[in-house]
């Protein structure tokens, strides 16, 4: 395995255990739903949601009648889903598992399913190749991805060149690319779709905006390694990218945050 891979994931398993996740699974559960939608999950199907985090997609399609397995790389992940899911009175199945590492047997599953999760993954082709693998022929891999044009994207590249990612590792947003995604799943895909939604994201101010991304593990992981020039550096060029999408005005924010779907159906 690629030296790069195997240190990126350690430190993404250590950056999504902190924080608060519910609070970003509230904001971008549109994108689950419109996945759900555009992948026709459905009752009586058997659905694997990878990368879940505390289990939204997971959630949404135990409600439509499937059976859901949901995985995630990182314990603390899946220990939130679990209970979770629990909660709601669903019997989901939770396991702590790499996307690129799947512990699943082959053609188990009508569709596999991955929000802004399996991008994440160091080796896109490995990533792509196990998602396929655990899917029955005909059935149906669905992802959701920032695009790199739009906000969420551009966020993500700022957090890029001031906290960079080991040389070799694919941007993540690169999922948000229709050409690269055709590339990486023609040899898997009898067809590839490909469906561009934005979520609309709202907040009083600029500091609300700050304060709700330090929800996000990752945000804090990167805190702490910027030195304070840094970080207020990088705060000054986040609140430009926010200027260049903002529709609001008096303070206020109004985002929408573009994201790409990929609806693959896996070769018979
Ligand atoms: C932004 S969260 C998305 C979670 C969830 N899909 C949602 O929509 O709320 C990204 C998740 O990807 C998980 N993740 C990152 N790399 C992974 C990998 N290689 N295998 C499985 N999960 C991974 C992280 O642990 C984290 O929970």
């Amino acid at each position: 395995m690629a030296d790069f891979a195997d240190e990126l994931k350690a430190s993404i398993r250590e950056s999504w255990a902190l924080g608060n996740y519910a609070e970003i699974a509230r904001v971008i559960l549109p994108a689950s739903q419109a996945l759900v939608d555009a992948c026709a999950i459905s009752a009586g199907q058997e659905v694997l949601d990878v990368a879940a985090g505390n289990g939204n997609l997971a959630l949404l399609a135990a409600r439509e009648g499937a059976a859901v397995v949901a995985s995630d790389l990182t314990p603390e992940q899946v220990e939130l889903g679990r209970a979770r899911t629990a909660e709601e009175g669903y019997d989901v199945e939770w396991q702590v598992a790499d996307v690129e590492e799947l512990p699943f047997e082959d053609g188990r599953f009508d569709c596999c399913a991955s929000v802004f999760g399996a991008m994440f993954a160091p080796r896109p082709e490995v990533a792509a190749a196990e998602m396929f693998r655990v899917v029955r022929a005909g059935g149906t891999v669905g992802l959701a991805a920032w695009t790199p044009e739009g906000f969420q994207g551009k966020v993500f590249a700022l957090g890029n060149k001031y906290s960079p990612m080991p040389e070799g590792a694919p941007r993540g947003t690169m999922w948000g690319e229709e050409e690269v995604v055709r590339d990486r799943l023609g040899g898997l895909a009898s067809s590839v779709q490909f469906e561009r939604h934005s979520i609309h994201e709202e907040w009083e101010s600029a500091d609300a905006f700050f304060e709700f991304s330090r929800n996000a593990g990752p945000t804090i992981a990167r805190s702490k390694t910027l030195s304070h020039e840094d970080r207020a550096q990088m705060k000054d060029e986040v609140l430009a990218v926010i200027e260049e999408f903002n529709q609001a005005t008096g303070g206020a924010i109004a985002i929408d945050n573009e994201y790409l779907i990929t609806v693959a159906r896996k070769r018979g």
